[in-house]
């Protein structure tokens, strides 16, 4: 603890020392199976946020090193290979015919089964981009008139309808493409599933909202149910850019320093923040899947023309993953943001 002390009080000439230091406590955390008790992250998880708010280097260090716990060994899966280095994989054609009619009709269930929009519910709506209600364990989100998107969130730990249950959630080769991405030894399933419908807004528009999902690993994959064209709303992205570049560093620092690993308010850039002039646009057929690792820069353009995109979209948040494990332990603390 006297260590802890002198490295802290002078935390940039102990740079070194400090990173060891916490790489031997996560070693020993890891050894006793995440067991925390009495690991500087359970004792001194407020100093520890601190610490990694304020020294750049040592929060990329110890970022670095979380992640050499999920390094996945290439094997022939070329799925995975692919998504190791685009941070994207489209498997055109995934689902047959068959399936995509069965995933249909949940999905007509589940969107048919939003809630009429009221007077209040629309004004929630132009305050906040959606307006937001959990019915029953199913969370829906409505999106403004200039936004167009309706989203029914099924959660996993309770009910899904049967045929996102059947041939999502319980997807065993899509749940094996996310485990091994991450290198975990378990399986794992999508803690979410969620039927969504884009149609064109009041206003058509080209603001590209180009962000990342969240800094913490989290990983999603799309279904697309309808053959889609330029009007359909297509997923637009820049491959290889999940991987952390030298100059992304420096934001990606700043929203984990304001908004932690959770930062919904702070993922959101200028167009000239990532290489736009490598966009793709994915403008697909019914039954192809997009498979993508939430940190590579994306965003969805505007329906157009009348016309709209059917997908549903399964999440796989919380992952086990070390970085996750060791940096939501503390993320608690110091959540001061700059407001
Ligand atoms: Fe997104």
């Amino acid at each position: 603890m006297e260590l802890f002390e002198q490295y802290i009080s002078n935390m940039y000439a102990y740079e070194q020392e400090f990173y060891e230091l916490l790489v031997a406590e996560v070693d020993k955390v890891i050894a006793k199976n995440y067991d925390f008790k009495g690991s500087l992250f359970d004792t001194r998880g407020d100093d520890l946020k601190m610490l990694l708010q304020a020294n750049q280097w040592i929060f990329w260090s110890l970022w670095d090193y979380l992640e050499g716990y999920h390094t996945y060994k290439k094997d022939d899966q070329d799925e995975v290979s692919i998504l190791q280095d685009k941070g994207i994989y489209i498997a055109k054609s995934f689902f047959t015919p068959k399936e995509v009619s069965e995933l249909l009709l949940d999905w007509g269930e589940s969107i048919e089964s939003v809630p009429e929009i009221t007077e209040e519910m629309h004004q929630k709506s132009l305050l906040n981009r959606f307006y937001f209600e959990t019915i029953n364990d199913v969370g829906y989100t409505i999106g403004s008139i200039h936004d167009g998107k309706k989203r029914v969130m099924h959660f996993t730990k309770n009910s899904v309808p049967k045929y996102f249950d059947k041939h999502l959630r319980k997807n065993n080769f899509l749940n094996s493409i996310v485990q091994k991405y991450y290198n975990f030894k378990r399986e794992i399933e999508p803690s979410t599933v969620m039927a969504e419908h884009l149609y064109p807004p009041k206003y058509y528009r080209e603001y590209e909202a180009w962000h990342i999902d969240n800094l913490a690993d989290q990983f999603k994959i799309m279904v697309i149910l309808e053959d889609m064209t330029e009007d359909d709303a297509p997923f637009i992205y820049v491959e290889g850019t999940h991987k952390i570049k030298e100059k992304y560093k420096d934001r990606y620092h700043k929203m984990y320093a304001t908004n932690g690993m959770v930062t919904q308010e702070q993922n959101h850039f200028e167009a000239s923040f990532t290489e736009t002039s490598l966009v793709k646009k994915g403008i697909l057929k019914a039954g192809d899947v997009i498979l993508f690792d939430c940190r590579l820069h994306h965003s969805a353009t505007f329906a157009k023309n009348g016309g709209n995109r059917k997908n549903i979209m399964l999440y796989y948040n919380s992952l086990p993953t070390a970085k996750n494990k060791f940096l939501f332990k503390i993320d608690k603390y110091l959540k001061f943001g700059l407001k």
